[in-house]
C-alpha cells in the first residue's frame, strides 16, 4: 500500500481524503509538479521547484513551503515508498471554501503528494518508436502554467489512445506547440528544432535537459516556430517528458516519419539521457 502526504501528514493512500468543496475538485483551481526519481534520487529537482514557484505565482497562490521543506517532503515520500524508480506527483490547490469563483480569503491551500512506480517506455517502444496522431491545439493560452485543469489534455490524449497512438501532437495556427503531456522536438537536415518556450507550451524540464545534452554533444539546434508541414516532413520526431524521458515518434497520422525507424539523433540523445540518469548522484543531482 503506498504512503501519501496530505496537509502535513503521511498516511496510507486509502485514508487520504479531501473535502468535496476543495477548489481543486470544484474548479480545477490548482497546480502540480511531477518529478522523476531514479533509485530514490530526484532528477533536476531544483528546476521542478522553480517551475512550481512560477506556476503558483501565475495563479496568485502563496507557496506553502520553502524549497528545503519541499525537498524534505520529497525525500520522505521517496523513503516511505521504497526508494526505487518513482514519479513523485504533488499538487497545491486553493483549498476548501464555499463555491465562489473569486479567491477565498484566509484559506489554507491543500497540499497532496504521492509516489508511484515510474512507468518509463518499454524496450520495444525505445527500439521501435511510437505512433502518434495530430490534432488542433484547443487548450487555453496559458499552457506555460502546470495547471491541474487538464480537461483538454485529457480529451486530446484519449483521441490518441482511441486511434492506437501513444501521444497527440498539437498544432495552433499552423505551428507545432507540444503533446498532451510531453514536449515535441523535430530533426530536420541534421539540426534539432524546438518550439519556443512561450505561453503556448509547458516549459519542460526534460526538454531543457535534452537540449543541454544535445548542445554538449555538438549537434546544432535552433529554438523557433516549427510549421505543421515541417513537422510532418521531419527526418525525426521525438517527445520528451519526465515519465517518457525521450522517445522516438516513428509514425504520425499513419505516415512514417523519416524511414519509419528511430533515427540517429534520437538514439544519441536517448543514450546520453540514460548515461545522465546513471550518473545521478552527487555532481549531477540538482
Ligand atoms: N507532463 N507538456 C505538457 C502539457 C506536460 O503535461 C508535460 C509533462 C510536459 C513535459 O514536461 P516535463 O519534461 O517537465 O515532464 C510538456 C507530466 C509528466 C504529467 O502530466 O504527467
Amino acid at each position: 500500500m503506498s504512503t501519501v502526504y496530505l496537509n502535513g501528514e503521511f498516511l496510507p493512500l486509502e485514508e487520504a481524503k479531501v473535502p468535496v468543496l476543495d477548489r481543486g475538485f470544484i474548479f480545477g483551481d490548482g497546480i502540480y509538479e511531477l518529478v522523476p526519481c531514479y533509485g530514490g534520487t530526484p532528477l533536476r529537482l531544483a528546476e521542478h521547484l522553480a517551475r512550481l514557484k512560477r506556476s503558483l505565482a501565475a495563479i496568485g497562490l502563496t507557496n506553502p513551503y520553502s524549497d528545503d521543506e519541499w525537498r524534505a517532503l520529497i525525500e520522505q515520500i521517496v523513503q516511505r515508498n521504497g526508494r526505487g524508480d518513482l514519479s513523485v506527483y504533488f499538487q497545491v490547490t486553493r483549498g476548501v471554501a464555499k463555491r465562489d469563483h473569486s479567491f477565498p480569503q484566509g484559506v489554507m491551500p491543500t497540499v497532496f503528494m504521492m509516489a508511484n512506480p515510474l512507468a518509463t517506455p518499454s524496450a520495444a517502444q525505445v527500439e521501435g518508436g511510437v505512433a502518434c496522431i495530430s490534432m488542433p491545439d484547443n487548450r487555453w493560452l496559458r499552457c506555460d502554467i502546470k495547471s491541474i485543469s487538464l480537461l483538454s489534455n485529457v480529451l486530446l490524449r484519449q483521441a490518441a489512445t482511441d486511434a492506437g497512438g501513444a501521444e497527440v501532437l498539437l498544432f495552433r495556427d499552423g505551428f507545432l506547440t507540444e503533446g498532451s503531456a510531453s514536449n515535441i522536438l523535430v530533426v530536420r537536415e541534421g539540426q534539432l528544432l524546438a518550439p519556443p518556450k512561450d505561453n503556448l507550451i509547458l516549459p519542460g524540464i526534460t526538454y531543457d535537459l535534452v537540449m543541454e545534452l544535445d548542445a554538449k554533444y555538438g549537434v546544432p539546434f535552433e529554438v523557433r516556430e516549427i510549421s505543421e508541414a515541417e513537422t510532418k516532413s521531419a527526418d525525426e520526431l521525438m517527445l520528451t517528458s519526465s515519465v517518457r524521458e525521450v522517445l522516438s515518434i516513428t509514425t504520425l497520422d499513419g505516415e512514417p516519419i523519416g524511414n519509419g525507424r528511430p533515427g540517429p539523433i534520437f538514439r544519441m540523445l536517448h543514450k546520453l539521457y540514460q548515461d545522465y540518469k546513471a550518473g545521478l548522484s552527487g555532481e549531477h543531482q540538482s
